[in-house]
């Protein structure tokens, strides 16, 4: 038996939950090689998820959209050989399923009921642990939404329920709808969060800390980008890699985990940050991706960080980012510093004017 990475006790609670989950969640989008950015065959989506649990993952994400339904019946034929109470499964609905029908997607109650029963069927099990929305849809009422999510808690369909791309005021209203009704609350909030993407820093850390809930950063590495992978200079990514593919597809692909060569390459401020990267990561022993990784785990209201990964290789460099060591408070600002950008006016505005006055802590 491999030795763990990740021990019970570096488990964190999943947002505002009791549940305890591994620091590192281990995304599914790559598995299946029909989606996008589909890349492992389920021989090697199995591998990966049977190295993930031997290294003390607990924590799985995936959804009905990625393959649509490969990823979810790759981790089902796998999750029937589990012990189903250890694995703290999460899936999500919203994107549309079926190019000739309308509600095979969306937010409304048929089309959420018709997708968890199509899901629980592809994951083979009778529960899904953390059941998200995937986007906001602006065709559904929110009570619809909200009261059937709820609903699906109270028939046992799923334990817990969160979500993923929505902005701060559609998170918030969420958050007080729940409340003042009297439904089951969420417990996470998926979003792009990387040292290349900070607006979570100022649209939704202190939303997660008031309202007590949990970040689940997506896309970490930016697709790889963020895993050192391409060096200052490269005229392009290397072969086989999601940018490269990503570049070579051209305006057919517009998804913000595959971003693309060229526009990065251009940008002068990448390869500064990348240098230091470098630089902490040499002084730590420890990869460019590992910083990557680690700098989200140090960050506030992260309960854990979802990892992509093609092979074991990488699935076993981004998991040693989960235990073991830490970026220093110095190492910390340098690439707050080398990854920073302009605030939201309002943001910069608030932070000046509050500059001399105490922070109030409205978590006590
Ligand atoms: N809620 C949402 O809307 C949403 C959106 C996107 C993703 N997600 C979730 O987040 C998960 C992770 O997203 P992501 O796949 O975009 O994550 P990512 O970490 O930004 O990118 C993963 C890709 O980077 C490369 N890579 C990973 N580890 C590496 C390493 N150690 N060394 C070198 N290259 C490495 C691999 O691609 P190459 O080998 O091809 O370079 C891999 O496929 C998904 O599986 C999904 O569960 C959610």
């Amino acid at each position: 038996m491999a030795k763990r990475l990740l021990t019970p006790e570096t488990y964190r609670y999943l947002g505002g939950s009791g549940v305890k989950v591994s620091n590192i969640c281990l995304g599914a989008m790559t598995f299946g090689q029909t989606g996008l950015p589909g890349n492992c065959d389920e021989a090697a989506s199995h591998k990966i998820l049977d190295r993930f649990v031997e290294l003390g993952g607990n924590f799985i994400d995936t959804a009905n959209i990625y393959g649509r339904g490969a990823s979810e019946t790759i981790v089902g034929n796998w999750l029937s050989r589990q012990e189903r109470h250890k694995i703290v499964l999460a899936s999500k609905v919203r994107m549309q399923m079926e190019d000739d029908n309308p509600n095979s997607g969306g937010l409304s109650r048929k089309s959420i009921m018709w997708s968890v029963e199509e899901s629980l069927k592809r994951l083979k099990t009778d529960y899904i642990d953390l059941f998200q929305i995937h986007c906001w849809d602006w065709g559904t009422p929110l009570e619809e939404t909200l009261r059937t999510l709820d609903d699906l808690v109270r028939a046992g369909k799923v334990r817990y329920i969160g979500g993923s791309n929505v902005s701060s005021w559609q998170f918030q209203k969420i958050i007080d709808y729940n409340k003042f009704h009297g439904l089951n609350k969420w417990i996470t909030l998926q979003t792009q969060y990387s040292l290349l993407v900070r607006d979570p820093e100022t649209e939704f850390t202190d939303v997660c800390k008031i309202e007590g809930l949990g970040l689940l950063p997506w896309s970490p590495l930016k697709g790889g980008w963020l895993s050192g992978k391409i060096k200052k200079g490269d005229k392009a990514a290397p072969e086989g890699s999601r940018v490269a593919w990503s570049e070579a597809m051209g305006d057919k692909v517009r998804l913000q985990s595959c971003p693309k060569f060229t526009p990065y390459a251009n940008e002068g401020s990448i390869w500064d940050l990348l240098d230091k990267m470098t630089e902490i990561g040499k002084a730590n022993g420890k990869s460019v991706a590992q910083v990557a990784l680690r700098w989200l785990l140090q960050k506030e209201a992260v309960s854990s960080v979802i990892i992509g990964c093609k092979t074991v290789q990488q699935l076993e460099d981004n998991m040693g980012a989960g235990a073991g060591w830490e970026l220093s408070t110095e190492q910390m600002s340098t690439l707050d510093n080398a990854s920073a950008v302009e605030p939201l006016q309002v943001a910069a505005m608030i932070d000046r004017v509050n500059a001399t006055r105490h922070r109030k802590d409205w978590t006590q």
